[in-house]
């Protein structure tokens, strides 16, 4: 490939969203309405291991393998809880805090009973989303953002949608907690829709 043509930046889609998560996927779609999105499921592809200590990493590690595997510019998020009384647990291991291949109720429920005893006012927490964009799996220069979201973490559920730790983690903004938000509302204010926010403009 000629070098120009390596550095040449994203067109508009198709890209490979390189998540099995339904909730992410309509959440980047609100967001990134001009460009077509695929679900690396789509494509017959298992999650790869996520074996690193950071956001950042991780999210590099999902967006080459899937870009290697498809041949497609791919776009990869790592992101998870940071509750400050915890040190910033569960961070990366956020999707298996309570366990592999557990429901969101079993990480929610491990998450409240490890923060019973933190007091009002010290419940501070943020979403942290890192997102990569690479054109091609040996891309030298990937686009890298990221977004934080801070909150309040609750004591108990409240809310139906979204996903994840979204039932516990409250908005003093809006009022709102995440799970009560339409999907418009959140994807605009949380860390993934910052993120996207901030890779958009370097594009
Ligand atoms: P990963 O980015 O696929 O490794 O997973 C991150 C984990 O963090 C998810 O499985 C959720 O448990 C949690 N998480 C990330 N973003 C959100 C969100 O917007 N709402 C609720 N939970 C989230």
């Amino acid at each position: 490939m000629a070098k120009a043509e390596l550095h040449e930046r994203p067109t508009p889609g198709p890209w490979v969203l390189a998540s099995h998560n339904r909730g992410k996927l309509a959440e980047f779609r609100s967001l990134l309405g001009d460009v077509e999105l695929k679900l690396a499921s789509e494509f017959g592809l298992s999650p790869p291991a996520e074996p690193e200590n950071t956001f950042v990493e991780n999210a590099l590690i999902k967006a080459r393998f899937v870009a290697r595997a498809t041949g497609l510019p791919a776009l990869a998020d790592d992101s998870g809880l940071m509750v400050d009384a915890l040190g910033g647990a569960p961070g990366v291991h956020s999707a298996v805090y309570a366990g592999e291949h557990q429901p969101d109720a079993a990480h929610i429920e491990k998450l409240l009973r490890a923060t019973v005893h933190v007091a009002e006012g010290a419940r501070g927490c943020q979403f942290v989303c890192v997102l990569v964009l690479v054109q091609r799996h040996d891309d030298p220069l990937p686009s890298i953002a990221q977004g934080i979201w801070r909150g309040e973490l609750l004591r108990e559920c409240r809310g139906t949608g979204g996903f994840g730790y979204d039932p516990i983690f409250f908005d003093p903004q809006t009022g709102m907690c995440a799970a009560e938000m339409d999907h418009d509302v959140k994807a605009r204010l949380s860390h993934r829709g910052r993120a996207l926010a901030a890779l958009r403009t370097m594009l």
